[in-house]
């Protein structure tokens, strides 16, 4: 499918909605003010929008309302500054979102009992047709299946409003790239694709855009930019799929797949390094695909069988994980029954605090299950999904030394890796940090 090349043109038409394009300082709602909706609310204030960031999560609301941040991209210091500047508004009510100009719908898309679950989205957009006016803009944000955007928020709209999409509002969808904790890439230097449901809806959505990102890439269609994010997501889930089947097989093979990795990285062209892991976690990597092979199978009839064989794959490694560690115990003539095990990193990812299907809890309760004595350290994750069952500490040299074996799962800058190394009796590195050592395994 063709990326119309540049921006367009076309603005409303003479039957259209009456107005488009960027309007700095006219009210923006982003409903949901999660790892996406908030710092897209932050952004838009800092570029001259007025700002409502609603969500149905009084607690969050609160938090926002006192300065105090729950997302790593957003520094409490910059909420509480966005706070003064009189330009941001979290709120529950959803009176807030009156006259509101652009409405971005960020809220959670997951799956329930393996299906997609769209009831937030549902219950989001009825909130936004509540207050929808003629020449408005909504935009959906949450990532979804190629279909939801025209098929289920378009007529919810127009059934609250009494409105026509595409006559009387603009409509489009553009999908979140955020990267939590990437310091190199953020929403503002991240390209965004941004579709709409016709020429004036695309004008208007990236007229949006135009004023939050430096660079839009506009597509034919909402459907485009829905698969858009779903590829990006099942690429990266194959990819680490193929990486971790390979690491269950290397170390049988007698090679180090890390070696193999990097020296398949010096490829210029035609590979591209993905490493292996204790599993894939998140909002993102363990749900998005399914969305798309559920679409699949339901409207096709199909199986999308790379994306099932991913999911085996991937959910299978924590399993793969603590098999290594059983071994490496019995190596020692100890059970994992009573052994003490310190896991180092509970969030999916390095520098996150997001611990959302992390392997690292499956890891956790497995360990439980077969009666070790776990204990966590993280200094980012503040849940804990085990009820008290896991010991939560911090990784000091007492910590570390007093363990039969030391996890490695998600790789914190905060970690001190020289003192791990120098303190471990046994050390597990799932993500290859430590440098070499008769007391450490890779995965
Ligand atoms: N987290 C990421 O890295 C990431 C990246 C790209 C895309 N996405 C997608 O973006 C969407 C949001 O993800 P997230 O990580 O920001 O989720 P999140 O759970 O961090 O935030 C969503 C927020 O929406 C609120 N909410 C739920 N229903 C609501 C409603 N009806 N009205 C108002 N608020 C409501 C929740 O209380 C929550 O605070 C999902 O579809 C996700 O797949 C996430």
């Amino acid at each position: 499918m063709p990326i119309i090349s540049g921006p367009t043109s076309s603005g409303p038409t003479s039957s259209g909605p009456t107005s488009s394009g960027p309007h700095r300082g006219g009210k923006l709602v982003v409903v949901g003010q999660g790892y996406v909706g908030l710092p897209l609310a932050m952004r838009a204030v800092e570029v001259g929008w007025s700002v409502v960031g609603l969500d149905t999560d009084e607690h969050r609301v609160k938090r926002l309302s006192a300065g105090e941040s729950y997302v790593e991209d957003v520094s409490s210091a910059d909420l509480l500054a966005t706070l003064e500047s009189g330009n941001y508004q979290a709120s529950t009510d959803p009176a807030a979102c009156a006259d509101f100009y652009v409405a971005v719908i960020t809220v959670p898309t997951p799956l329930h009992e393996g299906a997609p679950d769209l009831s937030f989205i549902e219950k989001g957009t009825t909130t936004v047709a509540r207050y929808l006016r003629p020449g408005a803009t909504v935009v959906l944000e949450s990532t979804t299946y190629p279909g939801t955007t025209e098929e289920l928020v378009g007529p919810i709209l127009e059934a609250g409003s009494g409105l026509t999409a595409g006559a009387d509002f603009h409509l489009g969808y553009s999908p979140e790239r955020i990267d939590p904790g990437n310091a190199t890439y953020g929403l503002v230097t991240t390209p965004k694709v941004v579709s709409g449901i016709d020429a004036a809806s695309l004008a208007a959505v990236q007229g949006f855009y135009d004023t939050i990102v430096e660079t839009t890439v506009p597509v034919s269609n909402p459907k485009v930019a829905e698969m858009t994010k779903l590829l990006e997501n099942t690429f990266r889930h194959v990819n680490i799929a193929l990486v971790n089947e390979l690491a269950m097989f290397a170390a049988d093979l007698g090679v180090d797949v890390w070696e193999a990795i990097d020296a398949a990285s010096t490829k210029p062209f035609g590979f591209m390094r993905f490493t292996p892991g204790p599993g894939v976690g998140g909002h993102c990597l363990p749900i998005d695909p399914s969305y798309l092979s559920w679409r699949v199978r339901r409207l096709l009839g199909q199986q999308f069988r790379l994306i099932e064989l991913a999911n085996d794959v991937n959910d299978h490694m924590p399993d793969f994980v603590v098999q290594r560690l059983v071994l490496a115990l019995n190596r020692k003539q100890r059970a994992v029954n009573g052994s003490r095990v310190l896991l180092l990193g509970l969030a999916y990812k390095a520098n996150t605090s997001d611990s959302r299907h992390s392997p690292s809890v499956v890891v956790a309760e497995r360990l439980l299950a077969l009666g070790a004595q776990v204990r966590a350290a993280d200094p980012h994750v503040v849940e804990d999904y085990t009820d008290g069952r896991v010991v939560r500490v911090k990784a000091t040299a007492e910590e570390v030394a007093a363990a039969d074996a030391v996890i490695l799962l998600a790789d914190h800058d905060a970690f001190d890796l020289d003192l791990v190394w120098s303190s471990a009796r046994y050390v597990l590195d799932t993500r290859h940090r430590l440098r070499p050592g008769p007391q450490v395994e890779y995965l």
